[in-house]
């Protein structure tokens, strides 16, 4: 535990807050803060204002994130926001990661980010904190990092892009973009067509615009309460969001004055609030692994069980692509989680606390009644009707997998198949698409080695259908993997295999042609080989867990933990257990 000492003012009596907190380097308190002052005035600022509450601002800009090319502007509104609630704004940059540019998977850096930001709010002095972030893995590690600094904490989304036109047809990141490149493996459109959509697909800066990772993981910080109240939905470019800005930085100062740290914000109330949403929005299945990464920090499991449970009573209500029709922008336009929030309240913890400091039904009372509108349903004419997501287990997953069954063909839920098995990433790149394949539509295809120590568990869980398939119309097969997919993928697709193949989980023994049944309806996913054949192919053909020599890799190999515990490395969890969330 590191100390925390909060007053060490040149006179001892003076500020608990403001630039002087924190200071325990030099050993003379004193002189400590006379140097710091003195390199903070070479900033210009003056000793007023450094008495002032100090909020900080993680900052995730970078030409790498277009998903973040609205953080000027969002800066500039926090810093208002700031100012007037009586606060001094410090911005300062930590890492930043976008889907497309964080070789091999963003996954792989989620956990660097987490710790940068920990240890960027751990170093520098500051009484709250505003975390800036959107793309996918950026909140998750922003919320994981902020979790185990333990200061009052509010997160800011940067909302969702705004969505395109291709001749006529309305498109968006990035359901549409998996969606034309279908048809273009298939032969239904040219290479004219798929580069013209290339331009449309992403209109503008900001995050996806369909029920993808970022667009899940903005409701679920808004469920959790660690947003603003509204903050979830507005799109990147509209003065919406950058209100939202605005209310953020003053809401961070009243927390910082209040003292309203993250742990009084997230408890097991507000995760079982962020499991709802995260079901009723068929959000993304990624979700799952970075809430029991989050839930982690502070000392609590994440239950599957229970949260299976929770979803045979949770229906889907919202409706964005991929599980409906709709984009972020037409659900901020349809009032956005206040009009979510209203429709589940009788299964919502509305004494939750928010970072304004009032309860989830207080703000919710706020937000006045609802209205008519066509993206939430009531919860008597659901999209779906259970949650989005089912847990499965059987001895093909005995610590579970997952399947996102609100994306899912519902002929394929109950299927029993033959196994067409790829080893890793790159097998499956180099033979899905070979015309000599063996493979029919009522087969399995199976992807071993892209479970967290195989591969960083990167988004490859959407195995395409192999083109010989694709080409006589087959839309959709039984797919399992220990990886994850993108929120914005749609099929019958089991995900986190666990334990995964690299570690020696049953899946890393599955061969060509053996037989594996998927029951949604009894959640689970069993592989027809007698435990005897089992054990003969575990001693024929020993698994050796990845390990690399140095850097980050190796800390990687060495520590990332499974999937149902979140993909965090095991020392970044908290010491003390707190129990199980959801608590059932
Ligand atoms: Fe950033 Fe989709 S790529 S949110
Ligand atoms: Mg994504």
């Amino acid at each position: 535990e590191r100390s925390q000492p909060d007053a060490h003012a040149i006179n001892p009596e003076a500020a608990h807050s403001g630039i002087s907190k924190g200071l325990t380097n030099y050993g003379d308190r004193g002189f400590s803060l006379f140097l710091r002052k003195a390199f903070i005035k070479g900033a210009g600022y003056t000793d007023q204002a450094l008495e002032r509450p100090v909020i900080g601002i993680a900052s995730t800009g970078s030409a790498y994130n277009p998903c973040h090319g609205n953080m000027p502007r969002l800066l500039e509104a926090v810093k208002r926001g700031v100012l007037m609630a009586g606060g001094l704004p410090m911005d300062f940059p930590t890492i930043s990661l976008h889907e497309s540019f964080s070789q091999p998977t963003s996954m792989y850096l989620r956990n660097l980010m987490s710790m940068d930001t920990e240890e960027m709010l751990r170093a520098q002095p500051m009484d709250a904190v505003v975390l800036i972030g959107g793309c996918d893995k950026t909140v998750p590690a922003q919320l994981m990092g902020a979790a185990s600094a333990g200061l009052p904490a509010v997160q800011l989304v940067t909302g969702s892009m705004l969505t395109g036109s291709h001749r006529g047809e309305r498109v968006g990141a990035c359901t549409d973009c998996r969606r034309y490149w279908g048809k273009f493996r298939a032969d239904e459109i040219g290479a004219e067509e798929v580069a013209d959509v290339n331009t449309q697909l992403v209109a503008s800066v900001g995050t996806c615009s369909v029920a993808g990772t970022a667009s899940t993981m903005a409701c679920i910080a808004e469920a959790l309460g660690m947003s603003v109240p509204g903050g979830a939905s507005p799109p990147a470019v509209t003065a919406d969001r950058i209100r939202v800005a605005e209310r953020t930085g003053t809401v961070a100062v009243q927390m910082a004055r209040t003292g309203l740290t993250i742990d009084k914000i997230l408890t097991p109330e507000a995760f079982e609030n962020a499991v709802r949403v995260l079901l009723a929005m068929g959000g993304s299945t990624n979700a799952i692994v970075h809430l029991a990464a989050i839930a982690g920090r502070l000392g609590y499991t994440l239950d599957l069980k229970a949260l299976d449970a929770m979803s045979r009573d949770t229906p889907v209500l919202l409706d964005l692509k991929p599980s409906g029709d709709h984009y972020m922008e037409d659900f901020h336009a349809a009032g956005g989680m206040a009009t979510l929030l209203r429709e589940l309240k009788p299964l919502l913890h509305l004494d939750a606390l928010t970072v304004t400091g009032r309860t989830l039904g207080e703000e919710l009372e706020a937000a006045g009644p609802g209205f008519a509108q066509h993206v939430v349903r009531s919860r008597d004419n659901p999209i779906f009707p259970q949650g989005g997501i089912a847990v499965l287990y059987g001895n093909l997953a005995p610590e579970g997998a997952i399947i996102k069954q609100s994306a899912a063909d519902q002929r394929l839920m109950e299927h029993e198949g033959r196994a067409v098995v790829f080893e890793n990433a790159q097998d499956l790149a180099d033979r899905i698409d070979a015309p000599d394949l063996d493979v029919q539509a009522d087969d399995i295809l199976v992807l071993k080695n892209i479970g967290p120590k195989g591969a960083a568990m990167p988004e490859a869980g959407y195995l395409p259908i192999p083109k010989k398939l694709a080409a006589q119309g087959v839309k959709d097969m039984v797919r399992i993997s220990d990886g994850r997919m993108s929120g914005t993928a749609f099929g019958t697709i089991v995900l986190h295999v666990t334990p995964e193949a690299a570690v020696g989980g049953p899946l890393a023994w599955v061969q060509n042609g053996d037989r594996i049944r998927l029951s949604v309806r009894e959640r689970s996913i069993e592989w027809l080989v007698s435990p005897q054949e089992l054990q003969a192919r575990r001693e024929a053909r020993p698994v050796q867990a990845p390990t690399a020599a140095r850097g980050y890799q190796h800390l990687f190999l060495k520590t990332v933990t499974q999937a149902d515990k979140g993909a965090d490395f095991d020392f970044l969890a908290a010491v003390e257990n707190k129990g199980s969330v959801p608590r059932s």
